[in-house]
């Protein structure tokens, strides 16, 4: 059966400030693009993609999720750090990654449009831009609106079924590890994920107010290629929520 891939982005005065992605058959179109274009709130221009796919790849589970809060940022900060080197980051190269976010990983400080890829052993940043970054693409849930029911079921929101399928992609892609905490100054909470540990989400990595945020893959250098191309190019769907 043929599959596309489904992407939708809008943005307001030239700044980002929606964007989705479903992986369907092609008789979902109708309905999916009637659910994607209603999604951002205020726009004034709004890009639809809809791109055949030659092949999806089926990960089992997602990642399990865990929840830990903080009474601040800075003790979120140290948890996220103790969990990165569990994965076997250097502290350093930890740090370093928490130093990027904090700080605006962008040219300028500013956030950047994608992630930033660490070499994990040297804390060398390796992706091609810096004010881009790498984007994790065609990830999905086979079972999208079950799934979504569970998740909310158990007291978590739209974005985390989001950025769980995301980070679920991205280690079956061979990232070693991911941090990552949003731009949006009013969501606080962001996560590390782990191939062991699971998706740990940690609430709250930032002070409610603060614009800055990002997404940092820590990577092994030499596999550089090959999980830059599995992130952007390989269509994948998610069986399973792991609770
Ligand atoms: N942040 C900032 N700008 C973005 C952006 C983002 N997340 N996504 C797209 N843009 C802007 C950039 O200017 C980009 O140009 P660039 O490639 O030079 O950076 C431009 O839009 C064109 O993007 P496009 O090629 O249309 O986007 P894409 O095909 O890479 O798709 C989205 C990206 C929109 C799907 C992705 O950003 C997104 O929001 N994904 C949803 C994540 C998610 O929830 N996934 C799980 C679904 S279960
Ligand atoms: P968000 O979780 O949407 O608030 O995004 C937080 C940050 O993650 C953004 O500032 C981007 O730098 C980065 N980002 C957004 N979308 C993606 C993506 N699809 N893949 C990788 N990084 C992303």
């Amino acid at each position: 059966m043929p599959f596309l891939s489904v992407r939708m982005r809008a943005s307001l005065l030239g700044r980002h400030v929606s964007g989705a992605e479903r992986i369907i058959s092609p008789e979902e179109i109708p309905p999916i693009l009637c659910e994607l274009i209603r999604r951002p709130k205020k726009y004034d221009a709004m890009k639809i993609t809809i791109e055949k796919v030659s092949s999806v790849e089926v990960i089992r589970n997602s990642l399990k999720i865990r929840s830990y809060k903080f009474s601040s940022p800075e003790d979120g900060r140290e948890f996220a750090v103790k969990e990165l080197v569990k994965a076997g980051v250097p502290e350093t190269v930890a740090q370093k990654g928490v130093e990027l976010l904090k700080g605006g990983p962008g040219p300028g400080g500013r956030v950047m449009r994608g992630a930033v890829l660490l070499d994990i052993n040297s804390g060398e940043r390796l992706e091609p831009d810096r004010a881009r970054g790498i984007r994790t693409t065609k990830i999905d849930w086979k079972d999208r609106e079950s799934v979504r029911k569970k998740l909310l079921g158990a007291g978590f929101t739209e974005r985390t079924l989001d950025a769980l399928a995301l980070a679920t992609k991205n280690i079956h892609c061979g990232v070693l590890a991911e941090l990552c905490w949003s731009d949006d100054p009013t969501y606080t909470a962001g996560y590390v994920a782990i191939p062991d540990r699971g998706y740990v989400r940690i609430d709250p990595l930032k002070h409610e107010g603060d614009p800055l945020g990002g997404r940092v893959y820590f990577i092994l250098k030499d596999r550089l290629k090959e999980v830059m191309g599995c992130l952007q190019e390989r269509a994948m769907l998610i069986d399973s929520l792991q609770l």
